[in-house]
């Protein structure tokens, strides 16, 4: 790992010419600052609005974003979901929401994603940015809607990690029921409080590892053209 600081990530483009580095995988807060280092973005990572993955070749570095097919690999693999639900409440409005908005978006099977935030206008924002029209509706997180029908929750806020790890997104968690998968991308604590609420209800519950493994795994593809065993990454981490 290289801690690098605000100040410095413009030069990481360099420093990766200058070192011959193949690649590199980045993370908070320089997900969007890298944007601006590399040659060209992939157009998953330009609807997306951050690069995780850089790839240097020929000379040239190109950015990607391999979070949306995390979260899918995730869904699909530790969730059983080998199809989405037709309805999913998507947690929180920030950078994580947003690579985890387009995965909903781009499964034609999803067709209405609540989206829950404490500021509703950057949720509006960014429904509005990923042109997500009428599939996308927005509320407060503190003021949630019945979920009856839900059958997929996504926290992607950062209540439950440390520090505020005794925390839930949803307050009290009485609106979860045992007819939905409840996913935490909070991989510190890995057993979060609002996936002991869901798993005190009898819903399917998937911690963050997977998808902080499988957004590797797809780096690991884009960098050598080879898929690495994601079980012994998983066992690793
Ligand atoms: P990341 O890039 O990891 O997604 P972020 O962009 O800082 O991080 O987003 C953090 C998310 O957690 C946001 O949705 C934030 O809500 P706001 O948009 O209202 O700021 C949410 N969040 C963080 N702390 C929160 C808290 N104490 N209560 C409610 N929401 C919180």
């Amino acid at each position: 790992a290289f801690p690098v600081t605000p100040e410095e990530a413009p030069k990481v483009g360099d420093a990766m010419r200058a070192m011959q580095i193949r690649g590199l995988n980045v993370t908070v807060p320089h997900k969007q600052a890298v944007m601006a280092v590399v040659d060209e973005v992939s157009p998953e990572a330009q609807a997306i609005g951050a690069v995780n993955t850089i790839d240097h070749r020929d000379g040239r570095l190109v950015g990607h974003n391999t979070d949306a097919h995390g979260v899918l690999a995730s869904l699909r693999e530790d969730g059983g979901l080998q199809q989405l639900p037709a309805c999913v409440a998507l947690l929180g409005a920030g950078g994580a929401a947003r690579a985890i908005l387009y995965a909903l978006l781009a499964a034609e099977e999803v067709e209405r994603v609540t989206l829950l935030n404490r500021t509703v206008a950057r949720a509006e924002a960014l429904a509005a940015d990923l042109r997500a029209g009428s599939r996308v509706t927005v509320a407060p997180i503190d003021d949630v809607p019945s979920m009856a029908d839900v059958g997929l929750v996504i926290n992607a806020t950062s209540i439950g990690m440390q520090p505020e790890a005794d925390a839930s997104p949803l307050g009290d968690g009485s609106c979860l029921h045992d007819r939905m998968v409840v996913l935490d991308i909070v991989y510190k604590p890995l057993r979060t409080q609002l996936l002991e609420q869901a798993r005190s209800v009898g819903a399917r519950t998937v911690d963050g590892l997977g998808m902080l493994v499988h957004q590797g795994v797809r780096a690991f593809e884009i960098w050598t053209g080879v898929t690495p065993p994601a079980n012994v990454m998983r066992e690793a981490i």
